[in-house]
């Protein structure tokens, strides 16, 4: 389940730090919300849609610990019932959990069998009932009891009345606890405690905790453990908006800073890829594009072949290969990076992790992590961290190939910088009146156009597609049309040609073309309806600039049209089901 979730305990009012903190875990994409506190009794509240204000509607809920959830559904529909929490028969046990019990339709007849009701379809809710079955203990020990039942995977957090605290546990789906003083939070990701404290403890797979005013034991295998205390990185603001309408296009601004951080923390070789002779990358989506760049780029600069497969794919279509696998995945949560990245290494494939996030479950796969430093992405479309992963990647093919692509800290800042004061106001009316668009490019502006394409039709909704300039005539050509616009890149060098004569093919069909190329292209101007001029910078920094601007294309659109930018409709941010 693509759910979040979060628990409180300490002094505050209970019920108005988890909805602020379920309101930080809006961005992960969600249909329905709800809380539970240990108030009078069991307090509890829960509805399918936005959180909006639903302060006022908790705001007769007591209690001081509580659990919150965002829920994205998978098993029943989005409604009040089907909201987490779930509770057991007698109403004091209360449950959220994030991730799947694969085994639930046997659990929920037997349990039926066992004379439990069960009031809806989800899988969670089998949970609560099992707590029940076990509760002659404490809630640690039932709860303890209760997962080996459970096949699948879970981060759960429970209550139960008369009892002080929460109880934690994490299977295959993340959960983080912060520890603030005399107060404690548990969330799946950071974004919630924030607020709170900038100090957590990042679960193992198989951790048991209790959180109380007097503090967080964690449990493993029977044992109690301690687990390190480590130091957020981000400050409050950086998780916020600072002044901008929207998240991405504060995003989009953080950019020149995301890139340049992230060069300069890249410095050695990770250990798996020194001497390697080729490479394989697994990703999704945005991540994937990012791979298919790094292919253009490496496989020129270092003279090894790059694989770039869908992680989707890749776990069931294996390339006889062994060369080392590298999974992007700024979230670190991404199900099918994660699944593909396993089984590379139940095939003793060396394993190389690219994120965003400290600690998230990508790291705990691969055998080695190299982390791009964008800072907390909270609009659900991908900009900075796929910027921060160029800059990954580009240092990689730099170290890889003896340095041949060094580039000052500054080159990159100053590129991404003069990208974002691109003017492309004729390019919005044409792009947010079209119902189609096509983006074209060659070698790494190939996958810059599938990543401008994926950009606007996530968020303006406007059919776009990317293709590899060269194929729009094998069958796209019938779509062209006066109100379908191309956006083609064309930058100098070898491919230059024969992306003008594409482009006066596509012109020849009144298809108005908005191009992105040199400022001072003559041939370029003279076809283009509208040309949109690139910033002089070296070559491996084309394709960074050139999707700052389509990314920028694609938000003024979106903008426009009036669209939920953040949040487009039907998408989450953090995808962990496969
Ligand atoms: C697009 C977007 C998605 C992600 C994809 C992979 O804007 O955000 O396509 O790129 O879901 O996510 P990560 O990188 O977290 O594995």
């Amino acid at each position: 389940m693509m759910c979040g979730i979060v628990g409180y305990t300490g002094p505050r009012n209970a019920a108005r730090v988890l909805i602020e903190g379920l309101k930080q875990l809006e961005y992960r994409g969600y249909d329905s919300f709800g809380l539970a506190t240990l108030g009078n009794g069991i307090e509890w509240y829960k509805r399918a849609g936005r959180i909006g204000e639903a302060e006022k509607d908790a705001a007769g809920i007591g209690g001081k610990t509580g659990i919150g959830h965002t829920r994205w559904a998978t098993h029943g529909i989005p409604d009040d019932c089907n909201a987490h929490p779930h509770l057991d028969c007698t109403g004091r046990i209360a449950v959220v959990h994030n991730g799947i019990i694969e085994n639930y339709t046997e659990l929920r007849r037997s349990l039926k069998a066992r004379g439990h009701i069960l009031r809806s379809e989800t899988d969670t809710e089998v949970i609560a009932h099992l707590i029940e079955e076990h509760s002659g203990s404490n809630l640690l020990d039932a709860v303890r009891d209760t997962l080996p039942e459970l096949t699948g995977s879970y981060a759960i957090l429970a209550i139960r009345s008369g009892e002080e605290g929460i109880v934690a546990a994490r299977k295959n789906s993340p959960l983080v606890i912060g520890v603030a003083d005399g107060e404690y939070l548990a969330a799946s990701d950071s974004t919630p405690l924030i607020d709170y404290t900038s100090r957590v403890i990042y679960l193992e797979d198989g951790d048991l905790a209790h959180l109380s005013a007097s503090g967080v034991r964690i449990f493993h295998e029977g044992a109690e453990v301690v687990r390190p205390v480590e130091r957020l990185g981000w400050s409050p603001e950086e998780a916020r908006r600072g002044g901008f309408p929207h998240f991405m296009l504060k995003e989009i601004y953080e950019q020149p800073g995301a890139f340049s951080d992230t060069v300069r923390t890249v410095c050695d070789l990770p250990e798996i890829l020194l001497g390697c002779r080729g490479l394989t990358v697994v990703a999704c989506g945005s991540s994937y594009h990012a791979g298919l760049i790094f292919k253009y780029i490496a496989e020129e600069a270092c003279q090894i072949p790059v694989r770039v497969d869908l992680a989707s794919e890749y776990k069931y279509f294996m390339a006889p290969t062994r060369d080392p696998v590298i999974g992007i995945t700024q979230s670190g949560e991404t199900a099918d990076t994660n699944a593909a990245l396993q089984s590379a290494k139940v095939h003793n494939i060396p394993t190389l992790a690219i994120t965003n996030v400290l600690g998230s479950s990508v790291t705990r796969i691969a055998d080695e992590t190299v982390y791009m430093r964008a800072g907390p992405e909270m609009s659900v479309a991908a900009t900075k961290s796929f910027i921060a992963e160029l800059a990954v990647l580009i240092r990689l093919a730099s170290l890889l190939s003896d340095r041949s692509l060094d580039i000052t800290l500054d080159q990159g800042h100053r590129a991404i910088e003069e990208a974002l004061l691109t003017d492309m106001g004729e390019a919005v009316q044409m792009c947010s009146s079209a119902s189609h668009i096509f983006y074209v490019g060659r070698g790494p502006f190939y996958p810059v156009a599938l990543e401008g394409a994926l950009k606007m039709k996530e968020i303006s909704y406007i059919h776009a597609e990317g293709y590899a300039a060269g194929e729009i005539k094998h069958g796209p050509f019938a779509l062209l049309s006066r109100e379908t616009p191309v956006i083609a890149v064309c930058t100098p060098g070898s491919t230059h040609d024969v992306m003008i004569a594409n482009i006066k093919e596509m012109e020849a069909r009144s298809t108005p073309v908005i191009a992105l190329g040199s400022g001072a292209d003559r041939e370029l101007d003279a076809i283009a309806d509208i040309l949109i001029p690139l910033p002089d910078a070296a070559p491996v920094l084309q394709p960074v600039a050139a999707t700052v601007i389509l990314q920028l294309l694609a938000y003024r659109t979106a903008d426009a049209l009036g669209r939920d930018i953040d949040k487009p409709r039907n998408l989450a941010k953090s995808v962990t089901v496969e």
